[in-house]
């Protein structure tokens, strides 16, 4: 890492402490899953240019990580009990829930841009970082949200966050698998929700053990 990428890196760690402690103190779930989140993203990354994708430099892995941190901070304007509610949700709260990606896009923009006043830096960091959230939950065969993006329209950090936050969601909550179901459930969804050599990355390397 470059000694403009080292000051950058410092720049953004203090945006996620201020976006990440509103996370925890709005649902202290959404903030362990986001944790969980980048420890998924942690694995995927190490094993890029293993066998998939070609390695990633230090700056493009931070985005990654910053990504997965943040992937759900647009829910600090769901009210959390909705959240918290294991149970189903009314067509006007699935609705609601839907705008958080989008949400978090501008929440990551305004701090990024509130916080540095600085247009390089929103350049390469803020807006990469922010872009990875808007489109985290997009599908690889085009059916997520907010665009419909499909394949590699989707930037890869929000494909690779998408298949941690779907492993997550697999393993925690009222689905509660244990890891070889949940892994079932990667390999049934690659290629329609996630991409398939990022899934392809997680088995052959043998990844989410803990
Ligand atoms: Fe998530």
């Amino acid at each position: 890492m470059n000694q403009r990428s080292y000051e950058w890196k410092s720049k953004f760690d203090r945006i996620d402490k201020y976006l990440t402690n509103a996370l925890r103190l709005h649902s202290g779930d959404t903030f362990d899953h986001s944790e969980r989140v980048e420890r998924y993203c942690n694995e995927i990354i190490c094993c890029s240019g293993l066998n998939v994708y070609s390695p990633m430099n230090e700056p493009q892995k931070y985005i990654v990580k910053e990504v997965a941190r943040l992937h759900d901070i647009g829910k600090i304007i769901i009210p959390s009990s909705w959240i918290d509610n294991d149970g189903p949700l009314n067509p006007f709260q699935h609705a609601w829930i839907k705008t958080h990606s989008f949400v978090g896009y501008l929440i990551v923009i305004s701090f990024g841009y509130m916080l540095s006043r600085d247009l390089n830096f929103m350049n390469d960091m803020v807006l990469p970082i922010a872009r990875g959230v808007l489109y985290s939950h997009e599908t690889y065969e085009g059916k997520g949200y907010p665009r419909r993006l499909k394949g590699e329209e989707i930037p890869i950090e929000a494909r690779i966050v998408r298949v941690a936050d779907d492993y997550d969601a697999s393993v925690t909550r009222k689905n509660m698998l244990d890891r070889t179901k949940a892994l079932e459930g990667l390999k049934s969804a690659s290629g329609t929700r996630l991409d398939p050599r990022i899934v392809q990355l997680v088995f052959d390397n043998d990844l989410f053990t803990t």
